[in-house]
Order: structure tokens, then C-alpha cells, then sequence
């Protein structure tokens, strides 16, 4: 039986789960933002090497003001804090996505967290922040014609292996498990490039409810489809 190596989540259902408990959505984002330490620690615990979560898509920015603030109220808050995991738990952690359009605080508490875990290698965390898969595969044209315009690369050198460090995953393995919590079963721009051979598991449980019960129950899923059809 194989563990995935590497397990990419669709954090889902926030909004969801608070409008339930009659709660504002905030409440559900501030709930869904405790429960990813949790399930980083349950993931490592299952003997998952990376963790690749999306935190805040492109198309995010059009929510409401309010709620956008808050997500990144809480992102902020959490990179400052998890300078501290990272170093306590040996973790790496990076983040994807244009930076460019987050402030200048979060883009320097990125840096500084990305330097300071770069030696970590218990386990790899990743957030997906400012992240749209299409934007990222434009960024990495973009970056390889320069490279091509200059003379420093040549048009025979494009190929798939060779465009894969253009994106922003460029030293992470593909995912080999997709999560989507909530019951929507679509990528929204997700990893589109990465994902390419992933198996993909869909559950109706929202984000801060998710457990390492329903990690589990997804990795079993994985490790039963991988025994069945093997990898194609
Ligand atoms: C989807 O819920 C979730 C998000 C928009 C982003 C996920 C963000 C967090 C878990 C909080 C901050 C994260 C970290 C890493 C500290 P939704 O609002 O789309 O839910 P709905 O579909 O039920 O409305």
C-alpha cells in the first residue's frame, strides 16, 4: 500500500459551514484557518511528505471587501506564526502564486518564512496564495520567452519537462491526491498543469470540519484505486 507522496486540498466550504451554525462567514474562515495546522500535523502523522493547500485563488479578490480583509487578516497572522511551527516541527514551507499583489508586509513575511524553512525537511507546506493555475502557466510563458529573447534558451528547449520549472511548483513533486471538501466536484483553476495524473477524491464534509478521520478515509481511497489500476 502507498501513502501519497504529495496530497494538494481544495479548502472548500467555510461560508457554508458557518451560514449553518448561523454565523457570519468570517467565523467559517477563521475556523478553517485553525484546522490547517491540524491537518498538517494528522497529514505528516499518515506519512505524507508534501501538503499543498489553496488558500486564496485569483478570483477571490472579488468577495466583498470585508471578506477579503479577512482572509488576508488571517493569512497574515498565520505566516507570522508559523515561522515558529516550521522551525519546531523541521517544515518547509513555500508559498505560490503572484506575490506581487499582496502588501508589502505579507510579501516580506513570505520571504522571510520561505529563507528560514528552506533547510526543513521533515515535511514540505505549501499555500496557494494569489493562485490561479492559468495566471501561473502565463507567468511561466512569459518567463521562458524572456529567456528565449535573450538567446538563453532556445524554442527546441521547450518541453514539458523543461516548462515545469517555469511554474511556480518548480522544485515540488506533481500531487499524487487531490482533496475537495464540500461537495463541489470542479478544479477552480487549481493546479491544472500538476494535477495531470492525479487521482481526485471529493467529500461533502466542509473545511473546518474536515478530520484526520476523512484524510484517512481519502488516502484509503487513493491507496485503493492505486492497487486496483495501478498508475497511468
Ligand atoms: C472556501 O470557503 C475557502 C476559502 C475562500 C479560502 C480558504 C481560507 C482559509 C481556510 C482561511 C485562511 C487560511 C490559512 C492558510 C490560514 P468558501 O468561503 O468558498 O465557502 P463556501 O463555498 O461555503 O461559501
Amino acid at each position: 500500500m502507498s501513502v501519497p507522496q504529495h496530497v494538494a486540498i481544495i479548502l472548500d466550504g467555510n461560508g457554508r459551514w458557518a451560514k449553518a451554525k448561523g454565523l457570519p462567514r468570517t467565523a467559517g474562515h477563521t475556523a478553517g484557518a485553525k484546522n490547517v495546522e491540524t491537518i498538517a500535523r494528522d497529514a505528516y502523522d499518515l506519512g505524507i511528505k508534501y501538503l499543498t493547500l489553496y488558500a486564496f485563488s485569483t478570483e477571490n479578490w472579488n468577495r466583498p471587501d470585508e471578506e477579503v480583509e479577512a482572509l488576508m487578516k488571517l493569512l497574515g497572522s498565520y505566516l507570522k506564526t508559523c515561522k515558529a511551527v516550521a522551525k519546531k516541527n523541521n517544515m518547509r514551507v513555500r508559498v505560490i502564486g503572484d506575490k506581487t499583489r499582496l502588501s508589502d508586509d505579507m510579501q516580506k513575511q513570505i520571504r522571510e518564512l520561505e529563507e528560514e524553512s528552506a533547510a526543513y525537511d521533515g515535511f514540505d507546506l505549501t499555500f496557494a496564495i494569489n493562485y490561479g493555475s492559468r495566471d501561473e502557466i502565463v507567468r511561466g510563458i512569459r518567463k521562458m520567452n524572456k529567456e528565449i529573447m535573450s538567446g538563453d534558451l532556445s524554442v527546441e528547449d521547450i518541453t514539458e519537462e523543461n516548462f515545469s520549472k517555469y511554474l511556480d511548483t518548480a522544485d515540488l513533486p506533481d500531487p499524487d491526491l487531490m482533496i475537495r471538501t464540500s461537495g463541489e466536484q470542479r478544479l477552480s483553476n487549481y493546479l491544472l498543469w500538476q494535477l495531470a495524473y492525479a487521482e481526485f477524491y471529493f467529500t461533502p464534509v466542509p473545511w473546518p470540519d474536515f478530520s484526520k478521520k476523512d484524510l484517512q478515509e481519502a488516502v484509503e481511497a487513493y491507496e485503493n484505486r492505486d492497487r486496483r489500476y495501478g498508475k497511468v
